[in-house]
């Protein structure tokens, strides 16, 4: 089956054993009646421990990352700590790449620290040595693009290199979405995913996932599942299923109006940067051109104007809304700085590049016309 095949059959092929629905059923039994208490009915004890509508999906997104085990879970960050809890242990440590969504860091720093797990973040976007360090990272962890500001990691390398030393490579794949990057190809061992953002796509439900094809990990991430018991409910895990059914053709138009927007930004008087991994200019394009099918729907820029003109350039747009969050099919505007990577003390942000003058947009599928306009109108109005 090709992408969009599996995204609409996957997990969801019609029971003619009962009503032959061809939407998977939300399963909303906390729990199952055995009629033998040594022998649970069709596998199923508890919801947290399994859930049919929650398996529907776990099938659904592996088949999507080409992968053989996939796990549902609360939320992007919940996936993130069943991950860490299960691999880690006091003494270890975590390389993390240096561009990073702010909770992601927030749990590095305040949650696994305390239980003796420490990390460090370095530019993973240039060739690096990973043998000379000490102690050996026993996880790698990346996002590419990354947030905010869309660096690109060769993943094929970085996997080379980490497996060399021993360690383990996550790839958090949120912005490409498995339809235009598949990390566990290019030989890492997990793939995260917030799906709260492209993969459900309407800004109207919370989840996680972990990918991977290794059955051993997979056990413990399983085991671990449960026993921390941060799961997508059945009702959350419906909703995605039902956004993931249309990810191929949201993608392709997210990227199409990211394009056209990024080529118009560069020609912005108040435009100093705009970072977008599809620009030929981007540091790593052609890394990117080589790992992906498409570049995404996000583009970062930074403005040469003062505070208060950034914030009447942003309280003039009228489509695009100034909020949290990305990958809906409504365009979506930020200042990482004030908003999602506040958590991060401002020394550090400036030297990752997460200047005050830096703007995040999750571009939408409105008409390209009207959000052209809208930023049109807002840069005439400051
Ligand atoms: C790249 C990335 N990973 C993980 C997360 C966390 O996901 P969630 O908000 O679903 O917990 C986010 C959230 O913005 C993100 O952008």
């Amino acid at each position: 089956m090709k992408f969009s095949t599996k995204a609409i059959h996957t997990g969801e092929e019609p029971n003619y054993e009962i009503n032959g629905e061809v939407v998977s059923p939300i399963h909303l039994s906390t729990t199952f009646a055995r009629r033998d208490p040594e022998v649970p009915a069709k596998g199923y004890e508890y919801t947290r421990t399994s859930n049919p509508t929650r398996e529907a999906l776990e099938k659904k997104l592996a088949s999507l990352e080409e992968a053989r085990f996939g796990l549902a879970f609360a939320s992007g960050l919940a996936a993130e700590t069943s991950l860490l809890l299960s691999l880690l242990k006091k003494g270890d440590m975590i390389l993390a790449s240096d561009d990073l969504y702010g909770g992601t860091r927030r749990i590095f720093e305040s949650v696994i620290k305390k239980f003796g797990v420490e990390y460090r973040t370095v530019d993973l976007t240039s060739e690096v040595s990973l043998e000379s360090l000490e102690p050996e990272p026993r996880l790698i962890w990346i996002e590419t693009p990354s947030n905010p500001l869309l660096k690109i990691i060769d993943i094929a390398s970085l996997s080379r290199k980490a497996h060399k030393i021993g360690s383990m490579l996550v790839v958090d794949n949120t912005f490409a979405t498995p339809y235009f990057q598949n990390p566990l190809k290019f030989g890492c061992d997990v793939v995260i995913h917030s799906t709260t953002k492209y993969v459900s796509g309407h800004s109207d439900t919370l989840g996680g996932a972990t990918v991977t094809n290794n059955e051993e990990l997979f056990e413990k991430l399983k085991f671990h599942q449960n026993a921390v018991g941060a799961v997508l409910s059945p009702f959350d895990s419906y909703m995605t299923m039902r956004g993931i059914k249309t990810l191929s053709i949201r993608m392709r138009e997210h990227e199409k109006n990211a394009i056209r927007i990024a080529e118009y930004l560069t020609n912005r008087s108040e435009v100093e940067r705009v970072y977008y991994p599809g620009l030929e200019d981007h540091f790593n394009h052609e890394v990117a051109k080589r790992q992906m099918k498409g570049y995404g729907g996000i583009v970062s820029f930074t403005l040469n104007l003062n505070k208060e003109k950034i914030r009447r350039f942003l309280r003039n747009l009228r489509y695009i809304a100034l909020g949290e969050s990305l990958g809906g099919v409504e365009s979506l505007i930020e200042i990482p700085s004030l908003m999602t990577h506040a958590s991060i003390p401002k020394n550090i942000r400036d030297l990752m590049g997460v200047t005050d003058n830096l703007i995040r947009l999750s571009v939408g599928i409105e008409d390209i016309d009207d959000l052209i306009e809208d930023l049109e109108n807002a840069f005439g109005g400051i």
